[in-house]
């Protein structure tokens, strides 16, 4: 078994660490400017001009089903959509607010289709949900908000009540977790208690963090409504998940007071934006895309990576290749993401090579980054190994133990060395993976 032990926390994080990649989904107006999800505070954009994307939102190729499936077929086992971002746009039918997809063209409630057709999949469920709120008339003007530079942005803000807001959230919250049947993930955006310098630094204007979202009773409700969802830490509370967001941690992520490991996520994007973006061209290559997911895993986190289907609601060409990257590895190599965690730290991965190990121990799987020319040199593995074959088709590979043959010198001659014979050319796997059957 694996020694790992992560910090406690109040949600049921056993079905997530076990699945360790899900599908983050960023939907909503923004995806018809189709220039960043934060456009609207980008380029300050007024409300009547934003209101266009309003008037217009037609997601009428929107086949939720059809997303579900290329997540599941990705190796995908949970999703997370944006009900609400930051521009404030609900996509689901909520009461509180006339600011929803049912008052569009769209006409319907697209959370709803969305949550019907993953669970159908099978997939976990989760639902993102904005803190910050550029729409809502109580949400206080600050440094981020698309009104921060109107001339009379003081005045705007008068009569701005956070409670009343605050108010409003709980109440999409409630909403969010009593229609929508079993919710698995909570994942609320996020917090900036001290972002009150810097280039958007504004005497009056502060940041928001927990005291401002009345995050202990918002975290209590869901907590009354869903006991075993997993929420995040971006209220600026302390829950289940920790979130790295866009780069790649270099160890497993740790309590910062106590040291203890925790349960993370990484999220990530398929180019540099969440939402749709028409023009942006900087795509990840199939090997950085299978290489974050190792990297993550053999860290002992999840990634989640994101997609931002078109304001017609289909997944772009673009995406559809990416995900499909996913599939046509996932398809072979999953056993050394599911269930997979760490290697106990016996294990020492060589140069270009990242390990995972399953969590009942019994397997340990070497990703090649790099194709090493014919022999794999293991240190500290001679004598554990029972059986070696390539994970992609199930075939043997041979291996020696104490050296690489008998004109080897140096390190490639040691007691704890085992050395695994492969073949000369690359198998045509973007990242080829070894599984090790320990003794
Ligand atoms: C950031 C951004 C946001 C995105 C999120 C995903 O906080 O504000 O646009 O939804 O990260 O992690």
């Amino acid at each position: 078994m694996s020694s790992y032990v992560t910090r406690k926390t109040p949600g049921d994080t056993s079905w997530f660490t076990a699945s360790r990649f899900g599908m983050f989904i960023h939907w909503g107006l923004y995806a018809m400017p189709a220039r960043h999800e934060w456009v609207k505070t980008r380029e300050r954009i007024p409300e009547e001009k934003y209101d266009k994307y309003f008037k217009y939102f037609d997601p009428d190729l929107y086949d939720p089903r059809d997303w579900a499936r290329r997540a599941k077929a990705a190796g995908m086992k949970y999703a997370v959509l944006t009900t609400k971002h930051h521009e404030g746009f609900c996509m689901f039918d909520s009461q509180y607010t006339d600011y929803k997809c049912t008052n569009t063209p769209a006409g319907r409630d697209l959370v709803r289709e969305y949550v019907d057709a993953f669970r159908a999949e099978g997939l976990h469920v989760g639902f993102y949900y904005s803190l910050i709120d550029w729409h809502h008339p109580s949400f206080p003007i600050d440094h981020l908000h698309p009104r921060r530079d109107d001339a009379n942005a003081r005045e705007l803000n008068e009569g701005r009540d956070m409670h009343v807001y605050a108010e409003y959230m709980r109440n999409q919250v409630r909403e969010l977790l009593t229609n929508y049947g079993k919710i698995d993930v909570l994942w609320f955006d996020f917090s900036y208690p001290t972002q009150t310098e810097g280039p958007y630094a504004n005497g009056w204007m502060k940041g928001k963090g927990k005291d401002e979202w009345e995050a202990e009773e918002l975290i209590k409700l869901a907590r009354s409504l869903q006991p075993g969802i997993i929420i995040d830490n971006r209220t600026q509370l302390e829950q289940d998940l920790w979130t790295p967001e866009q780069y790649q941690p270099l160890e497993w992520i740790r309590h910062k007071e106590t040291g203890e490991l925790v349960t993370w996520e990484a999220c990530q994007t398929f180019s540099g934006s969440w939402g749709y973006y028409r023009d942006e061209t900087t795509w990840k290559s199939p090997e950085m895309l299978i290489r974050m997911l190792v990297n993550t895993v053999s860290l002992g986190g999840n990634l989640l990576m994101n997609v931002g289907p078109t304001s017609r609601g289909y997944i772009d060409q673009r995406a559809k290749d990416a995900l499909k990257v996913y599939e046509d590895w996932m398809s072979v190599n999953s056993r050394s993401i599911y269930n997979c965690t760490m290697a106990e730290p016996e294990f020492t991965a060589p140069a270009d090579c990242r390990f995972t190990q399953s969590v009942d121990g019994k397997r340990l799987y070497v990703h090649l980054f790099a194709y090493p020319y014919a022999h794999l040199q293991l240190r500290g593995l001679a004598g554990k190994v029972d059986y070696a074959q390539f994970l992609h088709d199930g075939s043997e590979l041979l291996f020696t133990e104490g050296k690489v043959d008998h004109f080897s010198e140096g390190a490639a001659h040691a007691e704890d060395l085992l050395v695994i014979n492969l073949p000369p050319v690359k198998p045509n796997v973007v990242v080829p993976v070894i599984e090790l059957f320990l003794k």
